[in-house]
């Protein structure tokens, strides 16, 4: 039997109308693509316009203390409560989709809920959540404030993780008026969950080959980051004979090119998308080139394997260079299975393809604690991490109602 609220529906005006409100905060430069890195003043107004949009809507706005926002609709005290949401930091010039579709379409899907509650509350309290760095692009670690929630990372070590200009995640935590000496796990927070649905804009074109709006994810691919220090010898560029140099962007080259290659004869996936080169002059020999290879694979060991051969490949390449290479894991994300009894009860809800993705989200930190499931929205280009990144207000909408159904589905069980 169906129980709860019949959720109204959700015009694509409807949805584009919330959608245009947080749209130009944190929109950068002319290519259309976000840069609102955590704590930074565009990730605190988006904060800001969560915590009025959640406001207006008369919902209790906690702060956990790691930062993550949480709005709820009910009182999650009471246990087993539904929670959903996302996040709205971005990459570097990444598209407005990746993290804010699933915020909006939370507070959305409530709308859609309280519409026919006539102002009752459900069993289960309702929360769409806010959650701190998903993306690791201003601290270098993914999903911080998930992974702060869960324990998956010690809080010193998160407090000393420092930004591109050396501000340490203590201090930008401080400088948004946030305390930074209570962060760490909450395992009583954790408890008080029934059940977290995260919607995502799908980050490939899964979706458009099935030609479905909405997908239920499977799983989440294993993955990593890790920093290489290449060192070498800064040098004249003009005058330096090529067998007397000892250059780091040579070695790094090969790094490129082998990773790449590595990765296809694997079926897997590595990119080094991120440079630092010291002392970045066009008429000279570098120093040092700092590189992070970002890697990917269908389970654990081919990810392992992959990333020996990548590091065994550069440690050659850099022998041969007179270069030096120190290999760091930044972080790790093991495989995700979501909780198979809720995706096939979403599967069958939504009558909703069944795929597996190669990105990674709060939600996969998650389910090693808590139910959890995944909608994604279908995305006609793929495209991803970049503003050509776009999902229609149709398909939006579409994502919004079944959210909705999903959370009347488990809140109201
Ligand atoms: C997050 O979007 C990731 O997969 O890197
Ligand atoms: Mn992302
Ligand atoms: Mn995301």
């Amino acid at each position: 039997m169906v129980r709860g609220p019949e959720p109204a529906p959700v015009s694509p005006e409807r949805f584009a109308a919330l959608w245009c409100s947080l749209a130009p905060i944190g929109r950068a430069g002319s290519d259309g693509g976000y840069l609102r890195y955590t704590w930074s003043p565009a990730d605190l107004a988006a904060r800001e316009w969560f915590v009025e949009e959640a406001l207006d809507r008369d919902l209790t706005v906690e702060t956990d203390r790691n930062g993550n926002l949480t709005a709820w609709w009910g009182d999650p005290a009471a246990g087993d409560a539904v929670l959903t949401g996302s996040h709205l930091d971005s990459v570097p010039h990444g598209g407005g989709y990746d993290g804010a579709l699933g915020v909006v379409s939370g507070l959305l899907a409530v709308d859609a809920l309280r519409s026919d509650a006539g102002g009752v509350a459900p069993p289960r309290a309702i929360g769409v959540a806010v959650f701190v760095e998903e993306e690791g692009a201003r601290f270098g670690v993914p999903c911080l404030g998930t992974r702060l929630l869960t324990g998956a990372v010690e809080p010193q070590t998160a407090l000393a993780l420092r930004d591109a200009d050396g501000v340490s995640f203590a201090e930008a935590m401080a400088a948004a008026e946030l305390d930074p000496t209570g962060v760490g796990p909450d395992p009583a927070a954790l408890a008080r969950l029934g059940a977290f649905v995260e919607l995502h804009i799908e980050q490939g074109r899964a979706l458009v080959d099935l030609a479905a709006p909405v997908g239920v994810a499977q799983g989440i691919w294993p993955h990593g980051r890790w920093r290489l220090e290449i060192t070498g010898e800064a040098n004249h560029a003009g005058t330096t004979r090529l067998v007397d140099r000892r250059d780091p962007m040579v070695t790094c080259a090969h790094l490129v090119l082998g990773a790449n290659q590595q990765a296809r004869e694997r079926g897997a996936q590595a990119t080094v998308g991120r440079l630092a080169v010291t002392p970045n002059a066009t008429n000279a020999v570098p120093a040092g080139v700092t590189a992070w290879l970002d890697a990917r694979a269908a389970d654990e060991p081919a990810l392992r394997a992959l990333v020996d051969a990548v590091a065994a490949q550069t440690l050659e390449q850099a022998g041969r260079d007179g270069t030096g290479v120190e290999f760091t894991e930044e972080s790790l994300s093991p495989a995700v299975v979501f909780d198979p009894g809720l995706r096939e009860r979403l599967r069958e809800l939504l009558d909703a393809p069944v795929l597996a993705t190669a990105a990674g989200h709060d939600a996969g930190v998650l389910a090693a604690h808590v139910p959890t499931a995944m909608l994604f929205v279908r995305n006609p280009t793929g495209v991803s991490h970049s503003p050509a990144e776009h999902a229609s207000d149709v398909d939006c909408a579409l994502g919004v109602e079944a959210l909705a159904r999903t959370l009347r589905d488990l809140a109201w069980r």
